[in-house]
């Protein structure tokens, strides 16, 4: 696992969209961070902020209507948001990398698979074309295409969704990045080919000894590839430790109902978290107090009023802004 070397380390970070119907508060002084060697995993429902949390990362929030309000974004010490595009621009694809869940919308439909890895092989390396082609089917090997010197002449639309997949890790591998942030990399994929991706990724995460910040709505994939786990909620992480801590001894009433909406301990890889009662709160409005609390089975008078800190629940690793969820009592 890690090698105690922080790779990437997020303080206080918030993002919001500005929007004719008001201001979405998307990522709301969320706070983390990656040693090398390291998968975080980073789960909670749909629209909680997960994406938004990864594009700010690499600084690709679609701006208007976002923006990173306030916050610091470290890579391996460098802040982020205080680099000019330009600068940005070589670290994405260089030191960080990031994967979305469906590659055709990253891969461009007009350019052969073989001239996309080549493209982000030069744009990282001093290599003339003839060498970058070579690196570039060596890549295509590495995450596993067959016959890659013939598959390198093809389109993206003349690949499976997980042959497609192989490509965009080749790509984001390409300059062998410290940080690769991998955002549902296997959702759009059938179960099988899920597992293979997930094999790959840490296969070469061992391999370049990489921080990996990995997104997902599958409990499945957590316990196969987290190492730590952060769980989000409207904006906000409410619950952060290893992957035993979170998954064995959740504190926080939510990861708990998500840990319970999981039919079984063991759930195989394809498991979806299932919805849990109540409606996803708002972001535009969210609720005062503790933002869990109209869905929560043990809020009290004082959940609705106050905002609850994260705090440690049981081990200097292990973080919650409530541990009513474990069976202790919230007292604040
Ligand atoms: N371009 C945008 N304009 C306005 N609001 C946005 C935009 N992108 C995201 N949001 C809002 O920000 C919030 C967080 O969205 P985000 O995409 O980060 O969620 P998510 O956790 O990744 O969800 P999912 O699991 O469905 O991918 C949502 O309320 C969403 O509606
Ligand atoms: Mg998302």
């Amino acid at each position: 696992m890690g090698s105690g070397e922080c790779v990437l380390d997020v303080r206080d970070l918030a993002t919001y969209f500005f929007t004719p119907r008001g201001c979405v508060r998307a990522v709301d002084g969320v706070s983390f961070s990656i040693e090398r060697g390291v998968t975080l995993a980073l789960v909670g429902e749909s629209g909680c902020g997960k994406s938004a949390t990864a594009l700010s990362v690499m600084r690709l929030v679609p701006s208007p209507p976002g923006l990173i309000v306030r916050g610091s974004v470290k890579l391996d010490g460098r802040e982020l948001l205080s680099l000019s595009e330009a600068e940005m621009c070589s670290v994405r694809g260089g030191d960080a990398a990031m994967i979305f869940q469906e590659p055709m919308t990253s891969l461009n439909p007009v350019y052969t698979v073989g001239a996309q890895v080549v493209e982000a092989i030069m744009a990282h390396h001093a290599a003339d074309r003839r060498k970058a082609r070579e690196l570039a089917i060596e890549l295509l090997h590495k995450v596993g295409i067959p016959s890659p010197a013939q598959r390198a002449s093809d389109y993206p639309h003349q690949l499976s969704g997980g042959m497609r997949q192989r490509v965009m890790i080749a790509m984001a591998l390409a300059a062998r990045p410290k940080l690769l942030i991998a955002d549902e990399p296997t959702t759009a994929l059938d179960v099988t080919v899920q597992a293979q991706i997930l094999d790959l990724i840490s296969s070469l995460q061992e391999e370049l000894n990489m921080a990996v910040l990995l997104i997902t709505h599958d409990f499945g994939i957590v316990r196969q590839a987290a190492d730590r786990v952060a769980v989000m909620y409207a904006g906000q992480i409410v619950e952060q430790g290893s992957a035993g801590e979170v998954l064995n001894s959740p504190k926080h009433p939510y990861t708990r109902a998500l840990i319970d909406s999981v039919p079984v301990v063991d759930a195989p890889s394809g498991t979806r978290l299932v919805s849990i009662d109540g409606a996803a709160p708002n972001l535009l409005d969210p609720p005062a107090g503790c933002r869990f609390h109209p869905r929560c089975s043990r809020a009290s008078a004082r959940c609705r009023e106050f905002e609850p800190e994260l705090a440690a629940v049981g081990s200097d690793t292990h973080i919650a802004r409530c541990a009513a969820g474990g069976g202790l009592r919230y007292d604040c």
